[in-house]
């Protein structure tokens, strides 16, 4: 290749390097060279051209272009997705492994008028319900929610929910709900840090996602439950979230703000949250937290 192009190994090396990052599959051998083994799963930009779905190649994080969005007057159930984050963001003030052409990262701005702050605290277990819900409908996956924003397959996340919200406690300015999916990535892609906790739904199905009609779907879902969420708060969601979950039962530790709290999981009230039996038998009501 070098002589062909008249250029040095190094500049042919950088511009491999280059094509990998914009998600060519590349495989170099010593002496040998190099081959193209996959060219990059890009979103199909002609069906997400529809009012109210913002597509972005790269984007520091969705949820902070959602919420200039929103601050700019933007309509409900405007949603933006890109193909790549380069700081993504988790619970807690994490990061979140956004790399280009292999998941799903997207955030979907709400409006609600009628509810109040603490009416709107279950929107993420409702979105990781409706997401589970079509997942298994559609695809026959068995996803399990842990409370409230983890999506696991085989006991390990493969996705993830960060809800935000501006307002006063009684009225609500817009939420952004941001949803995470690790899709086509294999083992060798997650970071040496998630290689034993993450996953994503091609290495635990064998199967490639289209991911255009994989997020078309899983929106489609998320609209809807969003509108029967407002009209009629977390109880229709409750059974759903309580038939496909990781936690209730289970001995374990909830940690929020400063604290934490052992105990066994024993149910979820009708807004959500969590209830914990600790060893005196004492049940307490856990509003937020993660559990581990
Ligand atoms: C978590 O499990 O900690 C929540 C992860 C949420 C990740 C998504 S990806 C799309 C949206 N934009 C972000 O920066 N974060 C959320």
């Amino acid at each position: 290749m070098s002589r062909e192009l008249g250029i040095s190994r190094a500049a042919v090396w950088k511009q491999v390097c280059a094509l990998r990052r914009e998600g060519y599959r590349i495989k170099a051998r010593s002496n040998c060279g190099y081959r193209l083994e996959k060219e990059p799963d890009r979103l199909d930009r002609d069906l997400l051209d529809q009012p109210g779905l913002k597509y972005y190649r790269a984007v520091d994080s969705t949820n902070l272009t959602a919420r200039y969005l929103a601050e700019e007057g933007c309509p409900s159930y405007t949603t933006v997705i890109a193909e790549e984050q380069v700081r993504g963001r988790g619970r807690l003030g994490r990061g979140w492994h956004s790399p280009a052409y292999s998941g799903l990262w997207f955030s979907i701005i709400l409006r609600p008028e009628m509810i109040s702050m603490a009416e709107a605290a279950p929107v993420t277990l409702v979105t990781a319900a409706a997401l589970a819900s079509r997942l298994k409908r559609e695809w026959g996956l068995e996803v399990k929610i842990k409370w409230p924003n983890d999506l696991l397959l085989e006991g390990k996340k493969f996705g993830g929910i960060l809800s935000e919200i501006k307002g006063e406690p009684d009225r609500i300015e817009y939420l952004v709900v941001g949803i995470g999916l690790n899709v086509n990535q294999q083992g060798v892609d997650f970071p040496i840090e998630l290689k034993t906790t993450a996953t994503s739904l091609f290495a635990e199905s064998g199967r490639e996602f289209d991911r255009t009609a994989l997020f078309l779907s899983l929106r489609e879902e998320l609209c809807r439950a969003y509108e029967l969420f407002i009209e009629k708060g977390f109880y229709p969601f409750r059974d759903q979230v309580l038939s496909c979950n990781s936690f209730i039962g289970r001995q374990i530790t909830v940690t929020w703000g400063g604290g934490s709290l052992e105990g066994t999981a024993v149910d979820l009230d009708e807004n959500g949250s969590l209830m914990l039996r600790d060893v005196s038998g004492k049940v307490h009501r856990i509003y937020y937290g993660e559990i581990s």
